[in-house]
């Protein structure tokens, strides 16, 4: 691959071989928060309500720190260091099919793209979720109905209205989709994890450690610091 002039290439700190600190203790504290949050909401999913809506709380939470850091936080943070445009992110998926893609010290611009879809999928479950909890919430979203109640048509073509009530059809709808996402969420999770596992054979680290101890190979020529 040939992009390296689209990327910063310098070394930002440590030797080469040696150990470089790259996931400070919030990203860490957040990811390992965020996995233990999302399989409690999915375990007490219809079983568990007020430890479900708690879990699924948590989430949000963690999600919208995670926005948040993303701007503030250290360098491999930061959403400016490493989401990348479609021309890269294509680049380096075909790199990766060729099986010649390079270590990058930070996230990847696949992985960027995954962490992408998951704060977005997640961030829709919970809102819907919250949606789903309290019927009056869906009447201040008065372009939903038009939107979902559609495929929801009974025989006669006629819609529910939400502001009927938790049994309507529009909350029917509103729980199909609730569903939907957090079965998208566990898609692109058990991809993500495929993702982690090939890199981490690819390049010969474990980086579901270095997610836990926050450090990382220091990078070596051809690699993206
Ligand atoms: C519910 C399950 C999971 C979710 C929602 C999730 C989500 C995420 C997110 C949002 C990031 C970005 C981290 C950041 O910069 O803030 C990330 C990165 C990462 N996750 Fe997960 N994750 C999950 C499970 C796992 C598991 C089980 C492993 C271990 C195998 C893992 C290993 C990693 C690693 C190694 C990274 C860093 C990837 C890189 O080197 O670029 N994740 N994950
Ligand atoms: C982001 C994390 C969340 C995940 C992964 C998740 C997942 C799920 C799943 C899979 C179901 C379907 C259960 C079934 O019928 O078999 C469900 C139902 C439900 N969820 Fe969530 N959810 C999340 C967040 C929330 C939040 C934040 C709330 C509300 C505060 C919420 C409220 C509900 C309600 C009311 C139901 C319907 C339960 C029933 O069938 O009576 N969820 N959730």
């Amino acid at each position: 691959m040939t992009d390296a002039a689209f990327h910063d290439t310098t070394n930002s700190g440590g030797s080469s071989g040696g150990r470089v600190r790259v996931w400070d203790p919030l990203v860490r504290i957040f990811h390992w928060g965020l996995v233990a949050a999302f399989a409690t909401a999915w375990f007490t999913a219809d079983e568990l309500q007020p430890v479900h809506e708690i879990a699924g709380y948590t989430v949000a939470g963690l999600v919208a720190f995670r926005l948040f850091w993303g701007l503030v936080g250290g360098r491999y943070a930061r959403f400016t260091q490493f989401l990348r445009g479609p021309g890269q992110t294509l680049s380096y998926l075909g790199d990766m099919l060729r099986g010649k893609e390079r270590r990058y010290l930070g996230h990847n611009p696949a992985g960027a793209l995954m962490i992408v879809a998951l704060l977005i999928s997640l961030s829709g479950t919970a809102f819907t979720g919250w949606l789903m909890a309290e019927p009056t919430r869906v009447a201040m979203l008065p372009a939903l109905p038009q939107i979902v109640t559609p495929a929801f048509a009974d025989e006669d073509g006629e819609y529910g209205e939400y502001g009927e009530g938790a049994e309507g059809e529009g909350s029917e709808a509103l729980e199909e989709l609730h569903e939907v996402l957090a079965n998208l969420v566990l898609l692109l999770v058990a991809l993500h994890v495929a993702g982690v596992v090939l890199a981490s054979f690819r390049h010969r680290e474990n980086l579901a450690r270095s997610m836990l101890t926050g450090d990382k190979r220091g990078p070596e020529p051809g690699d993206i610091a």
